[in-house]
């Protein structure tokens, strides 16, 4: 095992190399930092070395903090990055980072305390901190400006996206581009620094270019960032940091850049948003299915049903080089799928984000087929037919005939039982659900449903071809619904009910809108068109309990022909070609009557009442969930509905939102709700018992 840090002195060079695998995230608990100081210091101290290099061992520089310090009290004794850079800063000899790899956040801002940088190509550079709701604290908003200007370090800084090597040195955050073997380049680099007399440039003591006048561009930049960020705070402190970078001398700009990291790190938002980083990575994990599980080879596929969703399954395949067969009903039902995809890569291409050639490689590995010996060689097959219980039965007793042993069989079913569609086939360990969400070429959620035989290598198999296809996996189990529609479920139908009660739909969409919703549950409806819920209900109606609260707003609004957008009616009435949602004084005189014949007198309903009675649905219907182990864990809950529903990612999602409110006072209301509104409000046992116990639902 080498040091943590290695410091040897090549020729006038001290060379001071991170070994911090994987990605040399800066410890300061493991000594890295301090081991970084000592290095500088005893070279500063040392005649022989001229100049210093700061490089990483392996594959990066930096990839900056170590994430598992967040929170952590801090390590007396022990240097931190800001003790570092405040000791670079009064170093008379010079010192070159060798940027490699992913130099992100604190990687990139100890870089930046150097005086020169030179990089190698293939690295990413950037300031994400705002992601997790913070901001670089560690001097990166008061370097970065004075080396690049306000304008394009505000803009790095707030979306947080890195840059190439070649980028940053058009930008000039990197001196020089490297090639070859990164240590001896960069040794020659640092020699060339030493032998031309190359000054000490101190980023600290530059000041920063504005183009124009500074206060016209913080205020434009100040209105546009508070609309395009409602509800993060980051963005709108970065920005103040690089205001005062612009207009206070280094120390008082690095000062409240420490107050500014130290006030977002307590927000709520930075909560949720570190919350939302740790979710993600949690949701790769399953619990009985070891890291080690072996995995099944995927490196072809085959689609059956080529309509709204197996089109976009397909994409997500060939978008990854896995050439994917089609099978359909007929050649036209092949050539519509096709054709769709077509239309879909080739709006991409016009907006130049795809490039021709691109497009076409991956419709050659379109292949439309029409026979299911045509499937026995493939990895996975993937069912997306219509969703009744005979017609996918029917498919996989084919399927489960001519499939090659070991491939996967896989159903998009969004609401069927698993169990049943694997029990027709003479390998129900091979049969699992994989519930995409629409558009599947764009969603990023990636329900994966384990039946009960599903062996633990098919899921291992599955969560790992979630991340080839860029999706976000979530093991769940069997119930209808799964975890996110079974939820969505829970939350429109109360919308429905606070309808019927005496709210409108704009009351209601404006409050989940003000809440962080991109839109409020009826202009989703809308959006998504009516008449689908409006079939599953029909086709329910004969088997629903009669004693169970039922609003037949939704039917009443289909039956006039309003399905939303594409009629140009639904919840709302919309002008043509706008998808602007009108207010209409139809479906008010509609939803006053339907009240009058439920006899249900409507009230004045408040915006509090609208916004728990839509979240804690969600909420207690999640608990039932986590109870039922459906889902493996809370975090796992959240992961669905930010990435499958829009939830507003600076809540975190709904179970950590209910943990930030305090589960006393969301069983409080819940209870309430129960005796006020209906039965249905009856609060999941998990949820009483985390509440009278102190716990949350997220550890
Ligand atoms: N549309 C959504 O938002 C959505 C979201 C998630 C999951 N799903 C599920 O995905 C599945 C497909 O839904 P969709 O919206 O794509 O439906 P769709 O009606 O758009 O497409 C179904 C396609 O399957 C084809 N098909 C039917 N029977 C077939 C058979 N025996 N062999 C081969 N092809 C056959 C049809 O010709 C049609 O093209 C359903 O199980 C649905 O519940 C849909």
């Amino acid at each position: 095992m080498p040091n943590i840090v290695e410091y040897q002195v090549q020729g006038h060079i001290g060379v001071i190399t991170l070994n911090n695998p994987p990605v040399n995230a800066l410890s300061v608990g493991k000594g890295l930092l301090q081991g970084i100081l000592d290095a500088i210091k005893a070279g500063d101290h040392d005649p022989a070395v001229r100049a210093f290099l700061l490089i990483g061992g392996g594959k990066n520089f930096s990839g900056g903090a170590d994430i598992t310090e967040f929170g952590k009290p801090p390590f007396p004794g022990m240097a931190t990055l800001r003790d570092v850079l405040q000791y670079m800063d009064t170093v008379t000899k010079p010192i070159v980072a060798a940027i490699s790899g992913p130099t992100m956040g604190g990687g990139l801002e100890l870089a930046l305390g150097a005086h020169y940088r030179c990089a190698i190509t293939g690295a990413q550079i950037g300031l994400p901190e705002v992601k997790l709701g913070i901001l670089p604290g560690a001097g990166g908003t008061q370097r970065l400006p004075r080396l690049i200007g306000a304008k394009t370090a505000l803009d790095m800084i707030i979306s947080g996206d890195p840059v190439s090597t070649e980028r940053a040195l058009e930008l000039g955050i990197v001196d020089e581009i490297v090639t070859g073997d990164l240590l001896a380049a960069a040794v020659k680099y640092a020699n060339r620094v030493v032998k031309e007399g190359k000054p000490i440039r101190r980023a600290s003591s530059l000041t920063v270019a504005v183009e124009g006048d500074a206060d016209a561009f913080f205020a434009e930049a100040r209105a546009r960032i508070a609309k395009e960020w409602r509800g993060y705070p980051a963005p709108l402190e970065c920005l103040a940091c690089v205001e005062a970078a612009v207009k206070r001398p280094f120390a008082e700009g690095v000062k409240f850049e420490r107050e500014r990291f130290e006030y977002l790190v307590g927000t709520d938002a930075s909560k949720s948003l570190r919350h939302a980083f740790f979710a993600e990575r949690a949701a790769s994990k399953v619990k009985d299915v070891p890291d080690d599980t072996p995995v099944r080879e995927i490196r072809s596929a085959a689609v059956i049903g080529a309509g709204t969703m197996g089109g976009g399954i397909a994409m997500n395949f060939v978008n990854v080089g896995i050439p994917v067969k089609v099978l359909e009903v007929s050649q036209e039902a092949i050539d519509r799928g096709f054709g769709i995809i077509r239309k879909n890569y080739a709006a991409t291409v016009a907006k130049g984000r795809l490039a021709q050639d691109a497009m076409d490689k991956r419709m050659g590995l379109l292949t439309g087929v029409s026979s299911y010996d045509d499937l026995k060689d493939v990895d996975i097959i993937v069912e997306a037919v219509f969703e009744q219980m005979d017609v996918k039965q029917e498919v996989f007793r084919k399927i489960d005939a001519v499939a090659k042993p070991g491939a996967i069989l896989a159903t998009n079913t969004s609401t069927l039982d698993i169990d049943q569609i694997a029990a027709v086939t003479q390998r129900p360990q091979d049969v699992i659900g994989l519930h995409f969400f629409s558009p599947a070429n764009v969603m990023r959620l990636l329900e994966i449903v384990r039946g009960a035989k599903t062996a633990k290598d098919v899921i291992a198999t599955s969560m790992k071809l979630a991340r080839t296809i860029k999706k976000v996996g979530v093991l769940v189990g069997v119930c209808d619904g799964f975890v996110g529609n079974r939820m969505v479920h829970a939350y429109f139908r109360e919308a429905g009910f606070l309808l019927e009660e005496g709210a409108l739909p704009q009351q209601v969409d404006r409050v989940l809108e003000d809440f962080g919703f991109a839109m409020g549950p009826f202009r989703v409806g809308d959006l998504a068109g009516l008449d689908i819920g409006w079939a599953i209900r029909k086709r329910q109606a004969a088997t629903r309990n009669p004693s169970e609260r039922y609003t037949k707003i939704g039917d009443l609004i289909c039956e006039r022909g309003r399905f939303g957008q594409k009629t140009g009616a639904g919840y709302y009435k919309y002008e043509a070609g706008n998808r602007k949602p009108i207010p209409d004084p139809e479906i008010e005189a509609l939803i006053v009557q339907a009240s009058k014949d439920a006899g249900i007198a409507r009230r004045e309903i408040s915006d509090q009442e609208i916004l728990e009675r839509c979240l804690y649905q969600l909420v207690n219907t999640g608990a039932k969930i986590l109870e039922e182990g459906i889902a493996q864990r809370a975090s796992d809950i959240d992961i669905v509905y930010l990435f499958g529903y829009g939830y507003p990612r600076f809540r975190g999602g709904p179970m950590f939102t209910a943990d930030l409110i305090g589960l006393p006072q969301v069983l409080e209301a819940v209870q309430r709700y129960e005796k006020a509104v209906g039965p249905w409000w009856k609060p999941a046992a998990i949820l009483e018992k985390l509440a009278a116990e102190g716990g949350r639902f997220n550890g």
